[in-house]
């Protein structure tokens, strides 16, 4: 039905007739001139309506916003003085000669072009929402991305091989999307958190590569950087090590960068959980902030001030600083922001110091350093905390003193804060790529709330070599062969070498205290298998959405799916979840526990 994409056209279609199709994005009328914005998929042209043309004058003074038009005309040179150097047709317009209304439209919710609008009435006019430039951007950016992990996995002997959606539940840590069986009143089919299983049980049947680009869906408190039904890049191999999968999935991530930003990305560090932790309060640092924690617990465990030495004498407690070069000069609003933001983490406060002359490092009245806290402190105490953060005049250390994981989260958390906040003014701040591998990982962490131990990977996950007997004796101290990617602060993909030996699998479920019965329950169909000659494997998989949202350099992964869900797991374009009919129910055996619900049935 047309010539051109609107927004290719350019110079070289001056004085040709082309007919283009698409919305109206905005209609100005001139005192006797139209002009008409066009847009397709590939942008906009500017087409001008003289009133010459009298028919398709009166049709373009008809037209509204998104109504669908077919225009034909002739590319012209804009006029001197109104070209843009910004858009492909910036420098040309069309002068129509024929017009045809393919379609009218309601007027639109919003305008394409504004900014402003909340992300609940985007998400329920998703349809208009998705006209927008940077939208249509966000979801080719994800296709180009897609092909390019596509292209280079086929080239390096991986073949995709789809698993069920209706499946039973696999432990990734999340609540499950259950399924009601109609055949079989009563029980349910999960759908999956991941295909961790059937692409172990892949291996075993001698694949030796899968790759999968694949939904998984997991019912947990969602942010940001999740939702409930996303997509992973899945792969397993067979007979590889672990520095071998980090590498071919490292060159996937920079073939990815290279083919669809021209980004080249530089060689990722490894880096072990442990000195993350240490260093960031995090797993998944964000490298482009350069401020690090420094380590105060032994410090502290002989001093007076209460909130630090009951944190330094705590079973698993921990005290940080963190030095902020430049930072004595942030106002009391300001640290009183920060006192707010990290009790979100479960900080008890946010004790600083500022310095202001590190020629008195002392707690008298006429201390160099400025702070509520300096006279609990002994002037030992003061010199260290100066020494070992290195802090110079007209810096600001702040503190935190808890449990570690209330510290890390807490501290790790402002650190990034501040860091986006104040970093690039004062040069501890660089807007780049970042990548890093984060390896070592302890295999197991301990679950307050149920009191026991619990994967921290997943429990398919084999021991460091040699660590084997640590399973049972000090199950703490047990290193897993787990690796993360991690980007700019984000995790975007995370695997491991799996156990291939069912008696190894045995004795990590039984340190998970899953007993031998539940074993054979729940992953009898593993354990048999293993035993059918297992090679040894391992994998990852990446978080597609993840990834694409920082390559797009969106706010959400929200912005970078069709149609996600909201915050509230919802989908507001279709109304989903929604109530079903009884008879629905009847057929699934199924009956409401809620009490009007059950008043309505009867
Ligand atoms: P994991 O649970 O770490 O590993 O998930 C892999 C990657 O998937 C992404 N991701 C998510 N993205 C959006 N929303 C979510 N709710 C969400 N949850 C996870 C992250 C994460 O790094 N089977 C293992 C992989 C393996 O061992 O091979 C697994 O699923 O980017
Ligand atoms: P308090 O003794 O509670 O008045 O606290 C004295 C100072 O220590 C204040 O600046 C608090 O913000 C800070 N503070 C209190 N608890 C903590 C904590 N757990 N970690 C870091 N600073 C804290």
């Amino acid at each position: 039905m047309r010539t051109n994409y609107c927004g290719l056209i350019n110079e070289q279609y001056l004085d040709q007739t082309v007919t283009v199709q698409g919305w109206v994005h905005r209609r100005r009328d001139h005192g006797g001139v139209i002009f008409i914005d066009l847009r397709d998929r590939e942008g906009i042209v500017q087409v001008v309506i003289d009133p010459d043309t009298p028919e398709a004058f009166t049709l373009a003074d008809s037209a509204r916003n998104e109504y669908v038009l077919s225009i034909t005309g002739r590319v012209r040179a804009r006029p001197e003085g109104t070209k843009n150097d910004k858009m492909i047709s910036g420098g040309i317009e069309l002068l129509a000669k024929e017009i045809d209304i393919l379609n009218t439209a309601a007027t639109p919710p919003f305008l394409i072009d504004d900014e402003s609008i909340s992300e609940n009435v985007r998400l329920t006019n998703r349809v208009i929402d998705l006209r927008r430039p940077v939208m249509q951007n966000n979801l080719r950016l994800r296709y180009r991305v897609a092909m390019a992990v596509r292209r280079y996995l086929d080239s390096q002997g991986f073949i995709d091989i789809e698993t069920p959606m209706l499946t039973r539940s696999t432990p990734e840590g999340a609540r499950d999307y259950l399924v009601p069986s109609r055949v079989f009143p009563g029980e349910f089919f999960a759908l999956p958190q991941s295909p961790q299983l059937f692409k172990q049980l892949l291996m075993v049947a001698g694949f030796d590569r899968y790759y999968q680009i694949v939904k998984c869906f997991r019912d947990e408190d969602l942010r940001a950087d999740r939702q409930p039904e996303f997509t992973q890049i899945d792969l397993e191999t067979s007979f590889l090590s672990e520095n071998e999968i980090m590498d071919i999935t490292e060159n996937m991530v920079k073939l990815v960068f290279q083919e669809a930003l021209s980004v080249d990305l530089p060689t990722f560090p490894r880096m072990s959980w442990h000195d993350a932790m240490f260093l960031y309060g995090s797993d998944k640092p964000d490298l482009r902030v350069n401020l690090q924690f420094t380590e105060l617990t032994d410090v502290m465990k002989t001093e007076e001030f209460k909130v630090f030495r009951a944190a330094a004498d705590m079973k698993n407690g921990r005290v940080v600083a963190l030095r902020v070069p430049n930072g004595a000069g942030l106002s009391r609003k300001e640290i009183d922001t920060y006192t707010e933001f990290v009790g979100i983490y479960g900080a008890k406060g946010l004790a600083y110091i500022k310095v202001n002359d590190i020629s008195k490092i002392n707690n008298s009245e006429d201390s160099g350093l400025q702070s509520p806290i300096v006279k609990f402190l002994s002037d030992s105490a003061l010199q260290s905390i100066i020494e070992k953060t290195g802090a110079q005049n007209g810096d600001i250390i702040f503190f935190g003193a808890d449990k570690a994981k209330v510290v890390n989260e807490a501290i790790g958390a402002l650190r990034v804060k501040i860091g986006h906040e104040h970093g690039a003014a004062n040069g501890y701040f660089t807007e780049e790529w970042r990548p890093l591998w984060v390896v070592d990982f302890p295999m197991f962490e301990y679950d307050e709330e149920e009191q026991r131990w619990s994967a921290m990977h997943h429990p398919f996950t084999a021991p460091k070599a040699g660590h084997e007997d640590l399973l049972v004796s000090a199950p703490e101290q047990c290193l897993a062969r787990a690796y993360d990617m991690v980007l700019n602060g984000w995790e975007i993909g995370g695997g491991s070498i799996r156990i291939h030996r069912a008696d190894i699998q045995e004795k990590v479920f039984a340190a998970l205290k899953i007993t031998p019965e539940e074993q054979q329950n729940k992953f009898g169909f593993l354990l048999s298998n293993l035993k059918f000659g297992a090679p040894p494997h391992g994998g990852l998989a990446f978080g597609l959405d993840r990834l694409v949202t920082l390559m797009a350099g969106a706010d959400s992964i929200r912005d970078v799916i069709a149609f996600p869900k909201t915050q509230r797991s919802q989908d507001l374009l279709v109304d989903a979840p929604n109530h079903v009919d009884e008879k629905q129910l009847r057929e699934l055996g199924l009956r409401l526990r809620q009490k009007a619900q059950t008043e309505e049935q009867n």
